[in-house]
């Protein structure tokens, strides 16, 4: 393989994709924790879950080691195991559908809607069976899914929602509702291209304290608070969150609003700039009264345009780019549940079309004029207008 095949991010010079913005208070707090000697479990992690609760305005969060642990867990909480079904987006990471797998639960994908890229509530509704026991929507790109559309449809069936808002902590729903409070129990992920990061870490957010309380045993090998290292109530994880990284997060919680804001200005640069591209369509803040919560900067190119060729010629001009994302029912694994092209033309139209361009919060008017200029000449379109 040559070297310019394995390279990741773009050379030197170049715009990365997503970069983390970590500051002296990130290293304050760091260096705390390892002076304190307490690297695991510890007063940093359940400052973090405190902090993070407040800032969401409910009344507890539960650190965990990720996204997908956090999902895990919720799954585990709902009690879906085998012979479950759970309506699901096929547009999303991977982690969302292999939650229920973890537990022999099925995945029951659905198309989305074609501008939210969410899962479509009308294609959910159309395939509600006996089996099916909860709903797990994913607020993809941080756009916030149709939260009250999809609660009316679990009232009316007596099922459950798990939500994945691990690409949207910060984004507001049709009614005005951060996501992740609606009193399901939801997810929210810190990896570090996210809008806030712990390097590797997630949350839940559980309505009920008893939830709570058996979440903090699962994650820790199902030791309840007051038992000691080698008791155990029953089965459960690693899937603890290191007081180190949990400084990170406190450091991050404390500058949400900023990194949010930046990241929404950056995006409205982007939406200013590209609207002189030809065949590029930019993604959008708000249908409704809802608001996106900006993770990444995903555009839809045109019928007819070569994504590969885009890629690789922008990655030559130093400006990293990627499709985003594959449809997960076509992975191999969820093949084998007999999920095949064609069922979802909405999502894979989508999934077909979409380019992540950089995006970061301490991207510059700068360097999104130069994404936007390569891009257009990548097209074979003159300059665009800044
Ligand atoms: C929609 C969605 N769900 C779940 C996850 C899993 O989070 P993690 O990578 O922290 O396990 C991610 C992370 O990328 C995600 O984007």
């Amino acid at each position: 393989m040559s070297s310019m095949a394995r390279q990741i991010g773009p050379p030197a010079g170049g715009v990365p994709l997503a970069r983390p913005e970590i500051g002296s208070r990130e290293e304050e707090l760091a260096l705390e924790v390892l002076r304190s000697g307490r690297l695991s479990l510890g007063p940093m992690g359940e400052r973090f879950e405190r902090e993070l609760a407040s800032w969401l305005g409910v009344e507890d969060a539960v650190a965990v080691s990720s996204g997908t642990t956090a999902l895990h867990l919720g799954v585990r909480a709902l009690g879906w195991g085998p012979d479950d079904e759970v309506l699901t987006s096929p547009f999303s990471f991977v982690a969302s559908a292999n939650c229920l797998l973890y537990e022999g639960a099925k995945p029951v994908f659905c198309d989305v809607d074609p501008v939210t890229l969410n899962l479509d509530p009308a294609a959910a509704s159309a395939v509600v069976g006996e089996r099916t026991r909860g709903i797990l929507p994913i607020h993809i790109f941080g756009y916030p899914a149709a939260m009250v559309e999809l609660e009316a449809l679990a009232t009316s069936h007596g099922l459950g929602i798990l939500e994945d808002a691990c690409e949207a902590i910060g984004a507001v729903d049709s009614e005005g509702r951060a996501v992740g409070t609606r009193g399901n129990l939801a997810t929210f992920a810190f990896y570090a291209n996210k809008q806030m990061t712990t390097g590797e870490g997630g949350m839940i957010v559980p309505s009920d304290p008893e939830a709570a309380a058996r979440l903090r045993s699962e994650r820790n090998q199902g030791r309840a608070a007051d038992m000691g290292w080698l008791d155990h109530g029953g089965l459960g994880f690693n899937y603890r969150l290191s007081d180190l990284a949990a400084a990170l997060g406190v450091a991050q919680v404390e500058k949400l609003d900023s990194l949010l804001e930046r990241r929404a200005a950056v995006a409205t640069l982007y939406e200013q700039r590209l609207a002189g591209v030809e065949g590029v369509e930019a993604p959008i803040a708000a249908r409704g009264e809802e608001r996106r919560s900006w993770f990444v900067y995903v555009v839809r190119l045109a019928d007819g345009v070569d994504r590969d060729a885009t890629i690789a010629r922008l990655a030559e001009r130093g400006i990293a780019s990627k499709a985003y994302l594959p449809c997960i029912h076509l992975f191999p694994h969820l093949r084998e549940l007999g999920y095949r092209e064609g069922q979802f033309p909405v999502a894979e139209a989508a999934s077909a079309h979409s380019l992540a361009l950089p995006f970061f919060p301490a991207m510059s008017e700068a360097q999104v004029d130069r994404v936007c200029q390569e891009l257009a000449s990548a097209l074979g379109q003159p300059p665009v207008r800044g």
